[in-house]
């Protein structure tokens, strides 16, 4: 079995999976993931076998913490999406850097509904030996695609199975900001050419305060303590507009509407933060 990621950026899905089983343990859960609890009680073994490492848990622990809030109503948000998409009628799901999410397994999806799990092949080397040691299976169809998103992941997609006439929910919830602009934009163009007509995606425009201290010590951690720590340069990235001249129809939901229902204290209280769900005409 491959060892937990300690480095790079494989290693923030550990950080949404310890966010996934905090939720599932509170009794007001927004969603139950048991399979989080195999990912953490692994992750957390292969961190212990040294000091520094036990030392590196502390702290993704600490980060995972102080994101509890926003992103576990986020993963919830991403959730009623896809019951949604399948609900009416959409068969063909794609994770684009699937870190270690198990909707695979946890939401009751229909058979019929195939899920496309991309993501770097070090995260995958971690991930499959835990769900099978856990003896997990899947409700869905589910393709596994050992991918770098900077490099051709469409044909990697299409040789696992993805069929291009189909329409599909496409899913980012946090890979891309992790590409540069310029690849950011590759990917929006690559799914774009393999979106059928009804095809669903979704961007985030959210403000991100690059220097408040969890996001430092994130850029910390995935960089292994050396090298590049500095922000992201505040560039514009592909947004409603790339969207809109790339021939998708697009609506603008905000973040506070869209908590609302949840009951949880995540409000933003700014209007333009939210998701642009955009709908291939
Ligand atoms: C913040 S995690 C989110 C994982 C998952 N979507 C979730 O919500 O649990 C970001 C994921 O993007 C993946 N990722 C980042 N850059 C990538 C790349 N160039 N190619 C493929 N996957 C990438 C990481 O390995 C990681 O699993």
């Amino acid at each position: 079995m491959k060892h937990a990621p300690t480095v790079g950026v494989a290693l923030t899905a550990i950080g949404v999976a310890l966010i996934r089983d905090r939720e599932t343990r509170r009794p007001d859960r927004l969603y139950d993931d048991p399979l989080a609890a195999a990912f953490v009680a692994t992750a957390r073994a292969d961190f212990a076998r040294t000091a520094e490492g036990a030392a590196r848990w502390g702290r993704v622990e600490s980060v995972a913490e102080q994101f509890f809030a926003g992103r576990s109503v986020g993963v919830r948000l991403v959730d009623d999406g896809v019951a949604e998409a399948v609900a009416a009628g959409c068969r063909q799901i794609v994770l684009l850097g699937a870190g270690l999410d198990t909707r695979a397994y946890r939401m009751g999806l229909p058979a019929d509904v195939t899920i496309f799990e991309l993501d770097l092949p070090e995260l995958f080397a971690f991930k499959e030996p835990v769900l099978r040691a856990a003896g997990a299976l899947p409700t869905t169809g589910r393709h596994v695609v050992p991918v770098d998103l900077r490099g051709d992941w469409a044909a990697a997609l299409r040789a696992a199975g993805f069929r291009a006439d189909l329409p599909t929910h496409w899913i980012d919830e946090g890979a891309l900001g992790y590409l540069s602009v310029d690849e950011h934009r590759r990917v929006l163009a690559d799914l774009t050419g393999l979106s059928a007509p009804h095809s669903q995606f979704g961007l985030s425009r959210f403000v991100v305060d690059h220097a408040a201290p969890p996001y430092v010590e994130l850029r910390r951690l995935v960089a292994g303590d050396e090298g590049a720590r500095e922000a992201p340069r505040d560039v514009e990235r592909p947004g409603e507009r790339w969207l809109a001249e790339h021939g998708w129809r697009t609506e603008f939901r905000a973040w506070d509407d869209m908590i609302a229902p949840l009951g949880r204290a995540v409000a933003v209280g700014d209007p333009d933060v939210g998701i642009v769900v955009a709908v291939r005409a």
